[in-house]
């Protein structure tokens, strides 16, 4: 019996005849790219985030470009983020020219260290893009009092955390511009690549949504110089059907990350193993589940796992401050480069049943004997 880290076959066939049904719908109305079923999604998400506005994109990198693009980062602009994330958060500050100046983060809890962002802010920072890792909230709180301070756009890089909430109130609509995304391995997750961003500002929200069609205001003239950013219609039918299921499914994830939490505490009070940690505040939706180890154990166990079956995955070996393309950004990130060395990733998707959920904690156990 093995265990894979994600299985989205499940999820998605007890949707099925739903989902062909209204494919063929999709397919009858001729309408295929925005329209009638992604206005509908874009109401849907800003109900469910209590959000003024919202606009469904392309991916979630494109969400952040988009968010960027719309606070107009350029050329001269720094924009702060954490060195520990996926690439695309700070990728997309450097594709529009602007310096992306890593910030180191929390061992706790993964996300952005505010001592050390406000180390760094100077007079040249615009923004800084707090990323809400594994699925719970950085501390949103602190950064828009920095923000406020000094006029500093704030960015929420929610791709991983679609539902997750900080002091009762949904991730994403902190900040500025809150950027999503519905890769299929998120949380609601598409069938293909699709983001949205939501903003309370309406003024933002009217550029950002002429900047999603190529900065046209009326069709073939343009204004500014946007993008493609658009959403297909298929997504967002298929995104309205499992938006229904949403809380449900991240339900699923917080009832298996409680029983990894009880079923390994007894490794971590053995100071074999450090289980993630859920700030005060947070609802934490689990997108993943990521343990440190040793870094002299953690390349070890996931071998061990990997050869019983049991998927497992390393979120992420190199921080961003590492990265060959970012040498000339490159600065000392102490804990980011630890957790590189130190997390792993285990299986966490809703649909988990008991027993998988058990050999993957009985499997860790025999790993340290
Ligand atoms: C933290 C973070 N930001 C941004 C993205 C980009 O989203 P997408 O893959 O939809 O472009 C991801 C996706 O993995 C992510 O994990």
């Amino acid at each position: 019996m093995g265990v894979k880290l994600l299985d989205l076959i499940s999820q998605n066939s007890e949707l099925k005849g739903e989902l062909v049904e209204k494919f063929s719908a999709v397919i009858d109305s001729g309408s295929f790219i925005l329209g009638p079923e992604v206005e509908l999604f874009e109401k849907n998400v800003a109900d469910y985030l209590h959000c003024k506005y919202t606009l469904g994109v392309s991916s979630g990198t494109d969400a952040l470009l988009l968010a960027l693009m719309a606070l107009n980062i350029g050329t001269g602009d720094e924009v702060l983020c954490p060195g520990y994330t996926f690439f695309c958060t700070a990728g997309c500050v450097a594709r529009l020219g602007a310096t992306p100046l890593f910030v180191d983060v929390n061992y706790d809890d993964f996300c952005i260290s505010i001592a050390d962002l406000e180390a760094k802010i100077t007079p040249k920072t615009r923004a800084i893009i707090g990323v809400h890792l594994f699925g719970q909230a950085c501390d949103c709180e602190a950064i828009l009092e920095l923000c406020r301070q000094r006029e500093i756009k704030f960015i929420e890089d929610c791709a991983q955390s679609l539902g997750a909430r900080r002091n009762g109130k949904q991730s994403g609509t902190f900040g500025d511009i809150g950027c999503f995304s519905f890769y299929p391995s998120k949380n609601l997750g598409g069938f293909g690549d699709s983001g949205l961003v939501c903003t309370n500002d309406e003024s933002t929200y009217e550029y950002m949504k002429i900047l999603r069609t190529h900065g046209m205001k009326r069709k073939y003239f343009h204004s500014y110089v946007g993008g493609n950013f658009r959403i297909d219609a298929l997504q967002a039918a298929l995104l309205n059907i499992k938006l229904k299921h949403l809380d449900r499914y991240i339900g699923g994830r917080i009832g298996n990350a409680e029983f990894y939490l009880e079923k390994l505490a007894e490794l971590e009070s053995l100071r074999l193993i450090t289980l993630p940690k859920v700030a005060a505040g947070n609802k934490h939706t689990w997108n993943q589940f990521t343990v440190k180890v040793h870094a002299s154990e953690r390349g070890k166990l996931r071998q061990y796992l990997l050869d019983r079956g049991i998927g497992c995955e390393i979120y992420y070996p190199l921080p961003l401050n590492r990265q060959e393309c970012f040498e000339k950004y490159a600065n000392n990130l102490p804990v980011a480069e630890r957790l590189a060395s130190e997390s792993l990733s285990l299986p966490i998707y809703p649909e988990l049943a008991a027993n998988h959920l058990s050999l993957v904690v009985s499997t860790i156990e025999d790993f340290f004997g």
